[in-house]
């Protein structure tokens, strides 16, 4: 029986073994997907060689430091500066990124991209995620964020405009995507930016999915707004790794519906 999972600290949370068991059982692939809290990133990437882990997710605090431990990057997740999932092909480690893919399989499900303008808030791994993948597709984002230095360098990576957070109000886009934590459980309470400003987009997406909505998601609709939260971000990020791990098609209504439904039963 062949052995996916997902490392981090902490996994706890992590809602990858419900949604890949799942897929990996509907698809009839004799396999199990487990969790896996690292206390030593090198020993757990040497472990993945050792135990003939077949595929891997990578998640928080590690997307970046793993790069350095495998055999090959993929060229898109070098661009990122971020893996998030790990194949291993007897012992050859090569590292992708699919948190790009993912955003932009869900944004088409409901808009255009190309030729578009969005708003990315943030400067993360997420962001550059974002930003990478709109710009394969054609988008043209414009980045926002708190610390004016750090949004400067994903910009200028991407050869696109960047903004200070606090000028957000003044920023022409179809669609504005939030990539910060802001308003994430147990924070729920906050939200990336003030309502007043939401109305001027035509969408608003916010990546964070614990809850399914967010106070900005909320606000966005109260503004009269389209919104989108980050559940079809997280399902097709998940599929795409699935895809590459196993070459097969992703049951990715199942995977929707299971995490959903968790997500639902979590409040
Ligand atoms: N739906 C999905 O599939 C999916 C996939 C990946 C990530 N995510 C979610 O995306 C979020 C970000 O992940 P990440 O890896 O990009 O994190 P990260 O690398 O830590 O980046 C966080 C970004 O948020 C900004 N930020 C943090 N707190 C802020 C605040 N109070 N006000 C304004 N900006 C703030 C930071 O700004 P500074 O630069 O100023 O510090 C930084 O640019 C997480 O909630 C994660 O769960 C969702």
């Amino acid at each position: 029986m062949d052995v996916y999972g997902i490392i981090g600290n902490p996994v706890g949370h992590s809602l990858s073994p419900l949604m890949h068991q799942a897929a990996l059982d509907a698809l009839g692939i004799p396999a199990r997907y487990a969790a896996f809290r690292v206390q030593n990133l090198a020993a757990a990437v040497q472990g993945i060689r050792g135990l003939n882990l077949r595929g891997v997710s990578v998640t928080l605090p590690f997307k970046t430091e793993v790069m350095t431990l495998l055999d090959e990057v993929e060229a898109g997740a070098r661009a990122i500066g971020a893996v998030n999932t790990i194949v291993n092909d007897n012992g050859r480690l090569t590292g992708f990124n699919t948190d790009g893919t993912g955003l932009i399989r869900d944004l088409r499900e409901v808009m255009d991209i190309e030729g578009r303008r969005f708003a990315v808030l943030g400067a993360g791994g997420a962001a550059r995620a974002a930003v990478f993948g709109l710009v394969q597709a054609g988008g043209i984002p414009v980045v926002l964020n708190r610390t004016a230095q750090k949004g400067e360098t994903l910009a200028a990576a991407f050869g696109c405009d960047f903004r200070p957070l606090a000028e957000a109000a003044g920023v022409e886009a179809d669609c504005l995507i939030n990539t910060t934590p802001v308003g994430m459980a147990p924070g729920v309470e906050r939200s990336p930016l003030p309502a007043d400003v939401l109305g001027r987009f035509r969408w608003v997406v916010d990546i964070v999915y614990t809850p399914l909505r967010t106070r900005l998601v909320t606000e966005a609709a109260a503004a009269g707004c389209r919104t989108r939260s980050g559940l079809g971000m997280f399902i097709h990020q998940g599929a795409e790794q699935l895809r590459i791990w196993t070459g097969r098609t992703p049951p990715v209504d199942l995977m929707r519906r299971v995490v959903e439904a968790r997500l639902i039963e979590a409040g």
